[in-house]
């Protein structure tokens, strides 16, 4: 089978060799601590889990749904306004399966093939296959330690700058862990402005930020709708990662174009789900803020604890991730993580699998509680690895 051109424009899997050395451990009966995956443990809310049961006992809403609930998308709004006070119409929201499947295909909506497109390095995975499925050269803006691990719209070259599409931007960010501050917004819509380039706000963690900081979102800088666009992810916040329950909002005429490109390949978000995000939406968020303050202890449990055995590890300001440089006498962060699940059990990911800039780290995702957090460390300094 000769399969399409565009495929070849995708890597091989490159966890295969990890989640290998992960089966033989777990085979062995040896602890794993998986720090790998950001998918959360804590418990998805009961309300929620209580309105997508009811929804799905009623048989109507088995059927296609078409398209989003008018009460899912005015929950939407009235949870931005009541959350962020960011003032939307229901024309500026639609859903999505995820904002992973959001990403995949938005660059098909605003992208020609050979268009540039400005992306993060390192980054979530996604940006980098969207911008490939629709045949975009992306342009790699470093988030690296020599910028705070922050965009520098400063140091975008002006002839790459001038012919860019989008730009996305995702802070609190994965996997560096950095969070956005008004001024920084500032100038990304003024480089948008000046430019003409739209912003993608990926706001996946805006529940998950520490320090005592408020998580906002992209629209609470002055002039970012005439600009951009948001994801904004259930998925993190409430625990309900497997209901693939996200929004695109923002610019009107970019998300009618989205949702004409998505119209053409699905049939609506499954009815009981859209009620269980409307419960999420109009219900409680102590849940949110408790559990916030559980990936603080988590972050500083693992950092101060890593940080203790001489592995020198900065916390992160948000996100549910951390972001280590590799120990003295690694330069292979792959090798690295083979070499720690073998010899303490400890199952991270390696920083290449980030993007260009992303060699020379590892991410330590915080889903485990903070003993557990403890004997992990207590592994990796009876290793000796560090
Ligand atoms: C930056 C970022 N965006 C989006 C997602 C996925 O969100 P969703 O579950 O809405 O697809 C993740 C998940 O890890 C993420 O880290």
């Amino acid at each position: 089978m000769n399969f399409s051109k565009r495929m070849n424009r995708f890597g091989d899997e490159i966890f295969a060799a990890l989640n290998l050395k992960k089966q033989k451990l777990i085979d062995e009966g040896r602890t794993v601590y998986n720090l790998s995956v950001g998918t959360p443990d804590f418990e998805t809310p009961e309300h929620i889990k209580k309105a997508v049961a009811d929804a799905a006992m009623d048989s109507k809403n088995w059927h296609y749904s078409l398209g989003d609930l008018p009460e899912l998308l005015q929950a939407v709004c009235d949870y931005y306004k009541n959350r962020f006070n960011v003032e939307l119409t229901p024309e500026q929201v639609t859903s999505c399966n995820g904002s992973q499947e959001g990403m995949g295909h938005i660059g098909m909506v605003l992208c020609d093939e050979g268009d540039t497109v400005l992306l993060p390095t390192p980054c979530y995975p996604v940006f980098i296959a969207g911008a490939k499925m629709a045949g975009a050269e992306p342009y790699y803006y470093p988030m690296t330690a020599e910028n705070g691990f922050l965009p520098d719209v400063a140091k975008i070259p002006e002839d790459i700058a001038k012919k860019a599409k989008y730009m996305i931007v995702s802070l609190p960010a994965n996997p560096v862990g950095s969070i956005g501050t008004p001024q920084l917004y500032g100038e990304i819509v003024a480089f948008a402005k000046k430019y003409d380039i739209l912003i993608i706000h990926d706001n996946a963690y805006s529940d998950i930020i520490f320090d005592g900081v408020i998580g906002g979102s992209f629209f609470n800088t002055p002039g970012a709708l005439d600009v951009g666009v948001e994801f904004f992810s259930l998925s993190k916040s409430f625990n309900v990662t497997g209901g693939r329950m996200s929004f695109l909002v923002g610019r009107e005429d970019v998300v009618a174009a989205f949702k004409k490109l998505r119209s053409q390949i699905d049939f609506g978000m499954f009815l009981p789900l859209q009620y269980a995000a409307i419960a999420a939406l109009r219900g409680p968020l102590e849940s949110v803020k408790e559990q916030n303050k559980m990936y603080e202890l988590r972050r500083d449990t693992l950092c101060e604890g890593l940080s203790a055995i001489g592995w020198r590890v900065p916390k992160s300001k948000g996100s549910m991730f951390v972001w280590a440089p590799l120990p003295d006498g690694y330069t292979d962060s792959m090798e690295f993580c083979l070499e720690l699940v073998e010899r303490c059990g400890v199952i991270c990911t390696p920083g290449c699998s980030f993007g260009p800039l992303g060699e020379g780290y590892v991410r330590f995702a915080l889903t485990l509680p903070p003993e557990k957090i403890k004997a992990a460390v207590k592994e990796i300094e009876k290793s000796g690895i560090v």
